[in-house]
């Protein structure tokens, strides 16, 4: 069970990870803010990011969807050395982020925000014309691959719940068929029971294959609950690897603070 060799790795026998990133150094001036960081993603695998105030989290998952830069270490995507330099160069990777404010147009309708800035038009010459009936149609496919179906695609976001504009966010990310979400702090202002429905829909994409990272700091509840590997991270590096459903919210506030150092239990 007690394995520090492979800190941020998971188990050896499930093929080559989405990503891995290996022993990644990052400092903002003196600020050392990753300190030989790892994680990998598998295919149809949620892991949870976790750990104090200014572990490097978002750090970490900012280097991996291309907004910062890495000193040192080793990003590999589905076994070959990255080339990201930015987040469109993610995104052609299949890599979509979901940031906590979620970047939605609180006037615009859901058709509206899932499109924005890359709305489907016609041919130049035609004026390009946003073709709304084509964009409602792929948003309905979109929504109801996310069992969301039942969402309203025309009431203005910011007339819907929190955990519904998670959803559209989430939706949002999934559009272009990615392989890899991650999500930063997806339930931080939603209630329980808007949490569990962001819980059902990660899980309905990570068995569609996708391989899902969520910042959390909801450790009792949707971390040990709702995902299936955990990575603790401490002063910019990894602490702990936990099996979501081996472990306690106890063990894992317990490595985020301090003692029990390098423990991966996530075989
Ligand atoms: N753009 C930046 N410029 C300078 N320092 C930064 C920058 N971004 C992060 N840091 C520093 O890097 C360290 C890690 O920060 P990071 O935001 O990754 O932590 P975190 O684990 O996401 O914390 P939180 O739980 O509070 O969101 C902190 O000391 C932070 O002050
Ligand atoms: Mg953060």
């Amino acid at each position: 069970m007690f394995d520090s060799n492979r800190p941020g790795g998971s188990s050896q026998k499930r093929g080559v990870p989405l990503i891995s990133m290996r022993n990644i150094h990052k400092s903002f001036g003196s600020v050392h803010a990753l300190r030989g960081a790892s994680i990998d993603v598998h295919a149809g695998e949620i892991v949870a990011l976790v750990g104090d105030n200014g572990a490097g989290k978002s750090t970490l998952v900012k280097v991996m969807s291309g907004v910062h830069g890495y000193d040192t270490g080793d990003y590999e995507f589905e076994g070959k050395q990255t080339k990201i330099n930015s987040p469109s160069d993610a995104s052609a990777y299949g890599i979509q982020t979901v940031y906590q404010d979620l970047s939605l147009c609180n006037n615009l309708d859901a058709v509206q925000n899932l499109f924005l800035g890359r709305e489907l038009t016609g041919p130049g010459w035609f004026g390009r014309r946003i073709k709304r009936a084509e964009c409602e149609v792929r948003a309905r496919e979109v929504m109801t691959r996310m069992r969301l179906g039942n969402l309203s695609l025309s009431r203005p976001v910011g007339a819907m719940s929190g955990g519904q504009r998670q959803n559209i966010a989430i939706a949002r990310s999934i559009l272009w068929t990615p392989k890899v979400v991650i999500l930063d702090e997806p339930t931080a202002a939603l209630s329980h029971s808007a949490a569990e429905q962001v819980s059902t829909l990660v899980r309905t994409l990570a068995n569609e294959g996708l391989g899902i990272v969520i910042v959390s700091h909801d450790i009792h509840h949707f971390v040990v609950n709702a995902t299936d590997r955990i990575e603790v991270m401490r002063l910019g590096a990894n602490v702990a690897s936990f099996k979501s459903s081996e472990v306690t919210g106890e063990q894992v506030v317990n490595a985020m603070v301090g003692g029990n150092e390098n423990v991966n239990l996530a075989g």
